[in-house]
């Protein structure tokens, strides 16, 4: 490993330099929460990528969340409208608008946001992440497709080498997939991208279904949020029940939504909530097993692993955590 290389105990610096790289969905905006409610954390940016919704409407849910929450200080970089290689923008299909609804964030809208969005998401995360200085390295947490992050490789390959380990939300190891019965929704949506930042070199974490259908939110805590009488508390409770809602009629039996992207945050910041298999990884790119995360056949007896991967999850400690951070951004 080169000495360059920040090591993960920076993370315990106060603060956290954090860039989320969101698909502002729903789940998004309730990481979103979590890091604004978060004393460790200086959210230095967002990069607004496609996913949940399309680019466009990525930046400007990110936007007008930061203006909800009170921090429209915070820049949002617009990043990727497409996968890797394809022809034309990315619109999500018909299902995903049932989950996350018509503007992303449930049935509600926000209104039009305060500033634009900047330009070159990819450009200024390839930059400021080599630019960082290693005590105070950059904690890039995306929560999306990994389309903003393969891309920044290709343009900075140093990039490996300057990011401490990142923690994604993406990928099934040892459970079926949320869109095929073998792909998890982030990485089926640019598998090409995910299996390029897993060769990469960079050290990652991933935080999929096997650990976030662990953590379930229930509509006890939202009537909390709505309880508090703020206008972010009504918003954000009334766009996560529509979220359990989904899950109620997709998921019976679950009992309130799973927490993906929420925890995948909270895991970077505190890695020992969760419980992880060190390993290599790769996302197999043909056939009925496209998007699928596995380990990699070529790599097993390597000593050097560049993945851990999330199997268990301390969920009481993450709901704990999740309902009293959530809680001060929304109050
Ligand atoms: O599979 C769950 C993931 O897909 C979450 O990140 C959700 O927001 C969607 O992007
Ligand atoms: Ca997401």
């Amino acid at each position: 490993m080169s000495e360059r290389r920040p090591a993960e105990k920076n993370l315990a610096v106060h603060p956290v330099r954090l860039v989320l790289d969101l698909d502002a969905g729903i789940d998004d905006a309730l990481a979103l929460a979590y890091a604004l409610g978060s004393s460790e954390v200086e959210l230095v940016a967002v990069v607004a990528s496609y996913g949940n919704v399309t680019q466009e409407r990525a930046a400007r849910n990110a936007c007008a969340l930061l203006d909800l929450l009170g921090r429209p200080d915070v820049p949002v970089y617009a990043g990727a409208d497409r996968p890797l290689g394809a022809a034309e923008s990315f619109s999500p299909a018909a299902g995903v608008v049932r989950i996350h609804g018509e503007s992303g964030l449930g049935a509600s809208e926000l209104p039009a946001p305060s500033r634009p969005t900047r330009a070159d998401g990819v450009g200024w995360l390839a930059r400021e992440g080599c630019a960082a200085p290693p005590a105070a390295p950059l904690t890039y947490v995306p929560t999306g497709p990994l389309t903003n992050l393969a891309l920044a490789l290709r343009a900075r390959p140093e990039l490996a080498e300057r990011l401490p380990r990142i923690t994604f939300m993406g990928g099934a190891l040892g459970v079926p997939g949320n869109v095929t019965p073998c792909a998890e929704a982030n990485v089926h949506n640019d598998p090409e991208a995910a299996d390029e930042v897993l060769v990469s070199g960079l050290p990652t974490r991933m935080v999929g279904l096997d650990v976030t259908h662990q953590v379930v939110l229930t509509r006890e805590e939202t009537a909390r949020w709505r309880a508090l009488g703020t206008r972010a508390g009504r918003f954000f409770a009334d766009m996560t029940d529509h979220y359990i809602a989904v899950y109620e009629r997709n998921n019976p039996g679950m009992g309130g939504c799973a927490l993906h992207d929420p925890l995948a945050l909270a895991a970077a910041l505190d890695p020992t909530l969760v419980g992880c298999l060190r390993t290599n990884l790769r996302v197999c790119r043909e056939g009925a097993v496209r998007g699928r995360t596995v380990c990699d056949p070529r790599r097993l007896r390597d000593e050097a692993k560049d993945a851990e991967v999330a199997l268990t999850v301390d969920a009481p400690r993450f709901l704990e955590e999740f309902c009293s951070r959530v809680r001060r951004a929304l109050a």
